[in-house]
């Protein structure tokens, strides 16, 4: 019964942003070329975070939302002193994305809450599901947004100043949606955080076991590339008159990409580069193209490795622009630097599976996560589930429900713990 109230929860938010919007209820269901859209502060955005105050309110939790859109819905403890305990994740996604990144963080620490109130479980500490705004960064170029401004790492005007894709501001977006609000929580009365996510990388699911426990996120940079040519006719500009943007952007997704194996292959290392999103302007089939713009991700859990490969990006593009007679600029949006989270919360999560007689692995995470802003300012951890064939960010991603079981058996038991501690 407990089981079906979150499953419900997952299938129902998974119809939001989904076209058409149907019930997935297994991985047959999946649409491999229809996933879920709701970047931040879109409708389909709103409408997943109405959804979720709703169950909060359901629930029996007070919610408060931020200035920045992050909902905070809160139990209290029975002992007012102590320092809270928050649990959940983002409910935002990348464009065409899997229906639990984020989500499974929310609902199931939702979950959580509900469970303790049937068995009269009494935390002694206040408990505050989050659900954090803008994660992915899919639509005001900036990830893990909303916990950036909640840890203090970015002035809130600023970032209420960010303009997504179309020109519009977070704060106007925000307004338009409804979820610019008055809150203003600091963290200072905060003790733990815990994020129950899917692993999105095949660890777990190959090596069949049920439970990853974080001890260190990646580090996380974005580089945007712009890259200036010369638009002119198809037909009539010979080879050698032009200065075409985009053959000077794919020098630059090679390099990427060969630059990141060499790193890769010369120390064993972790550095993964990509570059994920290109603009061709004006992306005629007859017209050389003018200009384009790159999206670059740079990730490790070695910073130095980080900084060292966007310096060779950076001096990449100068190269470009003598080779084909373009014009390039490289800006770095945001670097998150690697993180190691909460010892004491690893092992927390570490005797939780133990009790459970649920199998279990130390292991870092190489998605990006708020978590790992939250490690800046209290005493953080995460829980992976398995993700079948290692797949997300991808309308393809899938969490078998018996993985999701076990994962909110843990989080339940790690924050009982955390609650009495
Ligand atoms: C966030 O999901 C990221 O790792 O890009
Ligand atoms: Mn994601
Ligand atoms: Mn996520």
């Amino acid at each position: 019964m407990s089981s079906n109230r979150l499953k419900e929860d997952l299938i129902e938010s998974g119809k939001i942003g989904r076209r058409p919007p149907i019930r997935v209820e297994g991985r047959d269901d999946l649409d491999p070329k229809n996933g879920v859209t709701r970047p931040a502060g879109t409708e389909e955005n709103k409408k997943i975070k109405d959804y979720a105050v709703r169950r909060m309110k359901e629930a029996g939790l007070k919610v408060q939302i931020d200035q920045v859109g992050n909902i905070f819905g809160r139990k209290e403890g029975y002992k007012t002193d102590k320092g809270v305990v928050m649990v959940g994740s983002h409910l935002d996604s990348v464009l065409n994305g899997g229906m639990f990144d984020g989500v499974l963080g929310v609902f199931g620490g939702l979950e959580v809450i509900r469970r303790m109130e049937d068995e009269g479980f009494e935390n002694e500490r206040p408990i505050e599901v989050v659900a954090f705004m803008g994660e992915e960064g899919s639509a005001f170029h900036v990830s893990l947004l909303g916990s950036l401004v909640l840890v203090g790492n970015l002035d809130l005007d600023k970032a209420l100043s960010m303009k997504n894709d179309e020109g519009v501001t977070l704060k106007d977006a925000l307004q338009v949606i409804g979820y610019r609000g008055d809150f203003q929580r600091d963290l200072d009365d905060v003790e733990y955080m815990v994020e129950l996510h899917v692993e999105q990388g095949p660890v777990l699911d190959v090596e069949k076991t049920s439970i990853g426990i974080v001890e260190n996120i990646t580090g996380m940079t974005w580089l945007m590339g712009t890259i200036e040519g010369r638009e002119n006719h198809a037909g009539t500009t010979p080879m050698r008159m032009r200065a075409d943007a985009l053959v000077g952007a794919a020098d630059i997704v090679s390099f990427v990409n060969r630059c990141a194996n060499e790193m890769v292959s010369e120390q064993n290392g972790t550095t993964v580069a990509t570059v994920g999103k290109l603009n061709v302007f004006p992306n005629g089939v007859n017209i050389v193209p003018g200009r384009v713009e790159m999206g670059i991700d740079i990730r490790d859990v070695v910073e130095e490795n980080m900084r060292n490969l966007t310096n060779e990006i950076i001096e990449a593009f100068r190269a470009v622009e003598d080779k084909y007679g373009v014009r390039t600029e490289a800006e770095v949006l945001f670097v998150h630097p690697p993180t190691r989270l909460s010892e004491e919360v690893v092992k927390t999560i570490e005797e939780s599976t133990q009790e459970l007689g649920v199998s279990a692995k130390r292991m870092n995470s190489g998605a990006g996560h708020d978590s790992q802003n939250m490690a800046k300012r209290v005493k953080t951890g995460m829980i992976f589930v398995p993700s079948v064939d290692g797949i997300s960010h991808s309308p393809r991603e899938w969490t078998n429900w018996d993985d999701i079981e076990n994962g909110v058996k843990v989080l339940t038991q790690t924050l009982k713990k955390l609650s009495k501690t």
